[in-house]
């Protein structure tokens, strides 16, 4: 079975089959797929996008879990369909460099939004792939409009290292120093994970 990750405000659980037509719904909105730089997918597409992320080594994927919707409690290896509001992911996709990943967020449910639970659901996924993946940098792409991820981004420590002028999206990194480690886990707090 794959890792599921507890937080204080959110649970990390694996994408799976029973998620997909939820996530479907959420991808059916205009403004997360401008937002997530994503092509709308048939029902079909997204079950095989699903798979694809489960099977992709150079991909981790996971449901973000709220935990104040989760009801009654929380079960490693069940799906927790009730409290999924969003993804997180790392897509380790720079050819010339393994450990640099790409990272990706997004709190899909409008009632869920503005909790903290973006940014703990970014802290772990870093934490998570540094300390299984020994990444080193992790790296985002933002549309430049996009004024709460920035900040989210850039509160964590993130800097702008290029912008590209056709797709008006900035690409920021953070580097894994030693102190920047220190204080991502100490911002996480107690992470517990189940395997
Ligand atoms: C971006 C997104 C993930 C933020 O998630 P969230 O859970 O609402 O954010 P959090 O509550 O964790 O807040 C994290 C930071 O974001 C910023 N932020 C959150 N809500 C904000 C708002 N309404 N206005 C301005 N900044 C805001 C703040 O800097 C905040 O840090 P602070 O609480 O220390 O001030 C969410 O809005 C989202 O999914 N948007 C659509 C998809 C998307 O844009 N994904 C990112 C693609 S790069």
């Amino acid at each position: 079975m794959k890792v599921s990750v507890e937080g204080e405000k959110v649970i990390l659980v694996p994408y799976m089959r029973e998620h997909v037509p939820k996530y479907h719904e959420w991808m059916q909105d205009p403004l997360l797929l401008q937002a997530t730089g994503s092509e709308p997918l048939t029902l079909e597409q997204e079950y095989e996008m699903q798979l694809s992320w489960t099977q992709d080594p150079l991909k981790q994927t996971f449901i973000v879990l709220d935990r104040e919707l989760i009801v009654e409690n929380f079960i490693h290896g069940e799906p927790h369909v009730e409290a999924m509001v969003g993804d997180v992911n790392i897509y380790m996709n720079d050819l010339d460099d393994p450990q640099m990943a790409e990272v990706e967020i997004m709190i899909a449910e409008l009632k869920s939004r503005g909790k903290g639970l973006g940014k703990e659901s970014v802290l772990m996924m870093m934490t998570f792939a540094f300390d299984n993946f020994k990444i080193h940098t992790f790296r985002v792409k933002i549309g430049e409009l996009n004024h709460v991820s920035l900040s989210l981004f850039q509160k964590l420590g993130f800097k702008e290292t290029s912008y590209s002028k056709i797709f008006n999206e900035m690409t920021l990194e953070l580097p894994m120093t030693e102190s920047k480690i220190f204080e991502m886990r100490q911002l996480v707090g107690n992470m517990v994970t189940h395997s």
